[in-house]
């Protein structure tokens, strides 16, 4: 594996293609990240070598799955800095790990007159389990505002802490905007929870993949995240639950590999986090979660956040000088993530989106799961582009030509 950030590249096989008779140009990585042979080899093998079921088979096969899937576990704790592999739950995403919380813990939790904080940045993943949850208990679904005409002011943390006092139980917030690049400062959002006696809930769909998350020193109850987007397989997801948290919820879902005893008149249920992966887990894909890991690590995550943060800005800056664009987020200087958002006066995204196609560029046109942001701003779409380890300046530099491509063609 290379350690260079131009070759990185050559470690992903799917982007050794053309598109529109060019080099593929993939900037939809806030959607999903492409894989490196390393995790495809990994998965290949486990298919290959090793496929069982996992935890009740005595035979070679199913003691290695089993092995392969609890070192997976445990890889995964040390990636998060969680204090204890039985605080990691697999599941099959970040919508269903919190999904998870607020129907294992909250629906058992809140009571009418209680409320839940969210952001009003959140994506729909960690909105709308809030609004099921506080609809099922009679708990009210508070958002922190989000600040500036382009949302470039971040959170209002001031309005956040008056919000606070203790009938808040549940603070659930992003880590990082898939939408706006911004970067929420986690372990403040954390502590002052913490002092009020609220339980937080990180959505880290955006972070794992891309800087070294510490749980503990974070502060948080529970961060989620999804594999796909940090250059593992599809399906395979991460809920980190502190363990005294974990342990005092009910599962939420019922079946096979779930439980210790069950009678005809009932059941008794392991402890977390098998309490909470009834039914045959997804047992390749954490062993492919496991490979990746270790090629991010092997790579560095803080250079890997590093360089999509250098690449987002050069973007930002070369794009602010484009006729009639309106750019959301954090301004040029200030902290981004690896993402650059973006709206034309006359173009539609969807039209950006599929001219910009037509160059090799792969960007994402829409809401990006983000409505009532979008509504708040003002805008029906943006055009988002999302870098990851293996782009490069050269890519940069080919969505801007493709952006003034289009808007010659449009007139604009
Ligand atoms: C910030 C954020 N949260 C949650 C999700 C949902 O992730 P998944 O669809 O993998 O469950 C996404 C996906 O785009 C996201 O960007």
């Amino acid at each position: 594996m290379s350690s260079d950030f131009s070759n990185l590249r050559l470690d992903f096989p799917v982007l050794d293609q053309h598109v529109g008779g060019r080099p593929l140009v993939y900037l939809d990585n806030a959607a999903t990240t492409h894989k490196p042979r390393a995790v495809i080899d990994a998965l290949a093998r486990f298919y290959e070598r090793d496929n069982s079921n996992v935890h009740r088979g005595l035979h070679a096969l199913s003691m290695r799955a089993t092995d392969g899937y609890e070192a997976a576990r445990a890889r995964t704790a040390k990636f998060l800095h969680a204090a204890d592999p039985a605080e990691i739950v697999f599941t099959s995403g970040t919508t269903a790990s919190i999904n998870l919380v607020a129907q294992g813990w909250a629906r058992a939790n809140l009571r009418p007159g209680d409320v839940v904080i969210c952001t009003e940045m959140e994506h729909h993943s960690n909105m709308v389990p809030w609004q099921i949850v506080c609809e099922q208990t009679g708990a009210t679904l508070r958002y922190i505002p989000v600040t500036g005409d382009d949302a470039e002011g971040g959170l209002d943390l001031a309005a956040y802490e008056e919000m606070l006092n203790d009938s808040v139980k549940v603070v659930a917030f992003t880590h990082i905007s898939n939408t706006l690049g911004t970067i929420n400062p986690a372990t403040e959002i954390c502590a002052k929870a913490k002092a009020a006696g609220a339980i937080t809930v990180v959505d880290g769909a955006q972070s794992a993949g891309h800087e070294n998350v510490d749980v503990q020193a974070m502060g948080c109850d529970f961060y989620a995240f999804s594999g796909h987007k940090m250059a593992a397989p599809t399906g395979i997801g991460v809920l980190y639950g502190r363990r005294e948290l974990l342990d005092s919820m009910d599962p939420w879902q019922g079946g096979g590999g779930m439980i210790n005893i069950v009678n005809y008149e009932g059941s008794e249920w392991k402890p977390s986090p098998e309490r909470f992966e009834a039914g045959t887990p997804n047992v390749a894909d954490a062993i492919g979660l496991h490979a990746a890991m270790d090629y991010l690590d092997q790579v560095s995550r803080p250079a890997i956040g590093k360089h999509e943060s250098t690449l987002a800005a050069q973007a930002y800056d070369a794009l602010s000088q484009l006729p009639g664009i309106r750019l959301l987020g954090p301004r040029a200087g200030q902290p981004r993530a690896g993402l650059v958002s973006f709206a034309f006066a006359d173009v539609h995204a969807h039209d950006v989106v599929t001219f910009a196609d037509q160059d090799g560029v792969a960007l994402r046109g829409g809401h990006h799961c983000n409505q009532p942001l979008m509504k708040k701003l003002g805008l029906p779409s943006t055009t988002r582009a999302s870098f990851y380890l293996y782009n490069t300046e050269e890519d940069v530099a080919a969505l801007v030509a493709s952006m003034q491509r289009i808007l010659k063609f449009f007139g604009a």
